[in-house]
């Protein structure tokens, strides 16, 4: 008999098989036993009878609990009420461990026992459908980068200087150097990358110590950073549409059944994948200011603004041409006004907020000097990320897409907190 995973069932009809996994529920009726068995590639209903078991293993099999560890071996056959299903009739049942009160029940728990629990929460139908989806995601924008002429190039997490402002550096101790920080972004060093192999990405962990307790906030999340040589600020964008459509195609025809156990509203992810819409900074305040809000032409928008702002697009909005103090120091100005930067931030629909942070990169070198001396930093400290606008610099372009903020909107998943195994919070790092 073969070991096979429930996901390949349909091909082993009236073959005897062997199955191993977990249990997600039991129950028994009469001389009936009815085992919901979770191996992680699904779930299978499987049913013993007891005179074809004998009385003394059903007996032992009764005994199963919530989560015990279980080897199964039977027949899978049509499902006798759900068409096109398969269910399991019973040979063996052999327990490997029996579970002893299995915290997460049926009963509703608050956000604080699960995220407590996060070892065991991760096992449950939701959960398992997020972390389908983050899989499916991760490698959809791989697939697009690597059939886009990027290649993978890893940043550094140990670093001596900020990408993203100072303001939300974790700090370590390095050694005799003195202070290191865990990367923000890997940007600055693709960039150096794009000279020899000319559009590159990562995808890793980034650290941002920020104070910020939202559902759209992590201190320890994921980034996908892509840089390209020869790209300016409307290609840029357009790489970045065709990525995310690409992974909203992707995930509509791989996760469908993820999606329905999260009851997604695919309708509204179909509709994303159409042409974004895009406005620049300016306009996206003058339309906030109609709709009553005080921002200014000064200002970051909030959640709140974003929300408002997308409230009525079915797709993502790109907003471009930001007031260069508050974008960061590398982006490029704007030919037409040298107070606006070549960056974009895509916002998502349905209130998921910045997904996509991307700019045009400042290419002359004596005007990045000049940025990086009016806010003050070390040109000692990026003496190399200089040196890149000395030796045949090119116009060029890059953006971060925050993986879990993307997967949250995927998913429809509320709070970015379940779409990462492990999350880490400002007020959270257990478990
Ligand atoms: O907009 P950000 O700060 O852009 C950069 O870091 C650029 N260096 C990227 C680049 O051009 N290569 O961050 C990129 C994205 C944001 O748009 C947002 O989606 C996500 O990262 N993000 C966070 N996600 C979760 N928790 C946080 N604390 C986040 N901060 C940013
Ligand atoms: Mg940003």
């Amino acid at each position: 008999m073969k070991n096979i995973f429930i996901s390949d069932i349909a091909a082993h009809e009236g073959e005897e098989i062997i199955l191993r996994g977990w249990v997600r529920h039991i129950r028994h009726s009469g001389k009936l036993l009815f085992i919901n068995l979770r191996d992680g590639t699904g779930e299978l209903q499987c049913v013993a009878f007891a005179p074809e078991l004998g009385e003394e293993a059903f007996e032992t099999a009764k005994k199963l609990t919530l989560e015990s560890s279980v080897i199964i071996a039977g027949t899978p056959k049509p499902h006798q009420k759900q068409a096109g299903k398969f269910e399991l009739s019973v040979k063996t049942i052999t327990p490997i461990q029996i579970a002893q009160d299995y915290p997460i029940g049926k009963k509703e728990h608050g956000p604080d026992f699960l995220l407590s629990n996060r070892h065991l929460w991760i096992r449950s139908s939701k959960q398992w459908a997020i972390l389908r989806i983050r899989h499916t995601v991760y490698y959809a924008i791989c697939d697009y980068l690597n059939e886009n002429h990027f290649f993978r190039f890893d940043s550094p997490i140990l670093t001596p200087n900020a990408c993203e402002g100072t303001t939300t550096l974790f700090e370590v101790d390095y050694f005799d150097e003195g202070k290191a920080y865990l990367s923000q972004s890997g940007q600055l060093y693709l960039e150096t990358g794009i000279m020899s192999l000319g559009r590159v990405y990562d995808f890793g962990p980034v650290f941002r110590a920020e104070r910020s307790k939202t559902r759209k906030h992590l201190t320890e999340f994921w980034m996908m950073d892509a840089e390209a040589a020869f790209v300016e600020h409307d290609e840029n964008m357009q790489i970045q549409e065709g990525l995310i459509r690409y992974v909203i195609r992707r995930v509509l025809k791989d996760c469908a059944a993820e999606l329905a156990i999260l009851e997604r509203n695919v309708e509204n992810l179909k509709a994303a994948d159409a042409p974004f819409g895009r406005m620049s900074h300016r306009e996206a305040v003058e339309f906030l200011r109609s709709k009553g809000s005080e921002i200014d032409n000064g200002s970051d928008l909030g959640a709140a603004d974003e929300l408002m702002l997308t409230q009525d697009s079915p797709v993502p909005i790109f907003i471009d041409r930001w007031p260069k103090d508050i974008k960061a120091f590398y982006m490029k100005r704007a030919p037409e006004d040298p107070n606006l930067v070549l960056g974009n931030d895509l916002i998502a629909p349905e209130g998921y907020g910045e997904i996509i942070g991307g700019s045009q990169r400042e290419d002359d070198h004596d005007l990045l000097q000049q940025r990086m001396e009016a806010e003050k930093m070390s040109l000692d400290e990026y003496q190399w990320f200089l040196d890149l606008r000395k030796y045949g610099s090119v116009p060029h372009s890059g953006f971060g897409i925050g993986f879990e903020r993307l997967v949250s909107w995927m998913g429809g998943v509320a709070h970015i907190r379940e779409t990462i195994p492990f999350p880490r919070m400002i007020y959270r790092i257990y478990p």
